[in-house]
Parts: C-alpha cells; structure tokens; sequence
C-alpha cells in the first residue's frame, strides 16, 4: 500500500528513538532459513547478510514510526526456526500482539509447515492476536515453489490479517511489511482504545496491560 492509499500518514524514525507513546510486542516465526533474522535487519538496519549463521534463541529489535501523531514503538523478537529451541519461542507467543508468519517462496516445505506454525501459534497466543502471512525471498523468481495466489489463499483460509510477498536481499517490501504490522495494531487500538485503557495498570506513568502485549507510555519533555 502506497502512503497516498493510507487513511493515516506514516513516518519512520530512527531505530534508537527514545520517545514513544504506545509500544507493541511482536514475534517473527517460520521455519529455519526462511530469513527471519535477514528480513528485520534489513528493515531496521537496512543491511543483509549473505552467509546464513543460524538464530540461537531470539534476537531483539526495535522499529519506531510516527502514525498521525502518535508514536508507535515495535519491540520485534525475531525468533530461531529449529525444532531444538521450539520450546523457548512459545513463551513469547502469548505476550504477542502481532506475529508475522514467514515462509520462502522457493521452498515448498517451509510453506507446507507453516499450517503447523499456525496451529502452534493459535494455541498458546491471546486469542486476539493478529497475524500476517509473508513469503520471503521473492527476488528468487526462477526457483519459485509456491505462487503469489497461494499465499494469499493461505491468508483468506486461515483469516489472517495481512499477505505480502518481500524480498530481504533485493529490499523490496522490507520496510512495509512492519509498516503494515503497526497500521493492523495502531488501528485495532483505535478502534478499541476503551477496552485496552480499561485493561492496563499505570506504573510510574507507564500504563501495562495486564496481559503485558501493549504498554502505553507519556511522552517526558526533553
Ligand atoms: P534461523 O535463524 O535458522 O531460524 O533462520 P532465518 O529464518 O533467520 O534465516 P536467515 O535470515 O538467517 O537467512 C537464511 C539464508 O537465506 C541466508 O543465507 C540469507 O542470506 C538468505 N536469505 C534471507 N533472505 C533472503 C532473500 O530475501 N533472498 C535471498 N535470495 N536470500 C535470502
């Protein structure tokens, strides 16, 4: 979606920009090499790494952009895609607001497994989760396994939020599939601000929400 298609005008900030008035968790999940880690560093630091060194655990990152006038902050945990660190990436299922579902065009597999990430996903998240279906590595058109239409079927079956198709190492769709992620949250937030203010605890001018996937914060003078 283009800037002039928005009902809402968006701004990117920089990674370390400190002030923020609403700030959001989400998880990154899919199977191994599918370009978890290269897809949000790209879009964060706009670098790429060629060489793949697997994830051990998670790794953090954040990416903060203006939305009219409100700043949002996404707190992104790009998780590990081997079976040996499954257990640890469900801890951070339920305390997602947003998880973004990642599989490669060019492996049919890791699109077949993504109905197991989904199912695993829907079992241990809020139930009001939202989740976005990406396929990655669509600068690999000569060895493409699986077509832009079924990953957009994928989204209307399983009533996903958002289907995109982007590309870590040429660039293309990086920023926006994040841009996207916080529109789907800054909106539903919008749309149910009573019920998320009646949910959160106010710690030290912090508010929380009981359930620790949304934290609002005033902003401090400088
Ligand atoms: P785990 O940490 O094991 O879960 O893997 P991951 O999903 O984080 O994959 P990673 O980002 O480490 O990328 C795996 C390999 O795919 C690396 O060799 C990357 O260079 C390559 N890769 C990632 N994104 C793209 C892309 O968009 N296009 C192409 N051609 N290669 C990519």
């Amino acid at each position: 979606m283009t800037q002039q298609d928005r009902d809402i005008t968006i701004e990117t900030l920089p990674e370390d920009y400190a002030q923020y008035d609403l700030s959001f968790k989400m998880i990154v999940i899919g199977d191994s090499g599918v370009g978890k880690s290269c897809l949000t560093t790209k879009a964060v630091k706009n670098t790429f790494e060629e060489f793949y060194q697997a994830t051990i655990g998670f790794e953090f990152l954040t990416f903060n952009l203006k939305m009219n006038d409100t700043v949002v902050k996404l707190q992104i945990w790009d998780t590990c895609g081997q079976e040996v660190y499954r257990s640890l990436i469900s801890n951070f299922y339920r305390n997602s607001s947003l998880a973004v579902l990642l599989y490669a065009i060019d492996n049919r597999e890791s699109f077949i497994n993504a109905e197991n990430w989904l199912k695993e996903l829907k079992g241990q998240a809020s139930p009001d989760v939202k989740i976005m279906i990406v396929g990655n590595k669509c600068d690999l058109e000569d060895e493409r396994k699986v077509s832009f239409d079924e990953g957009k079927e994928f989204k209307e079956k399983n009533h996903l939020d958002f289907f995109m198709e982007t590309s870590a190492k040429t660039g293309f769709n990086v920023k926006n599939f994040l841009i996207e992620a916080a529109e789907i949250l800054y909106k539903d937030y919008l749309v149910n601000k009573n019920s998320y203010d009646k949910d959160m605890d106010s710690i030290d001018n912090v508010k929380v929400k009981n359930t620790d996937n949304i934290s609002i914060k005033k902003k401090r003078c400088c």
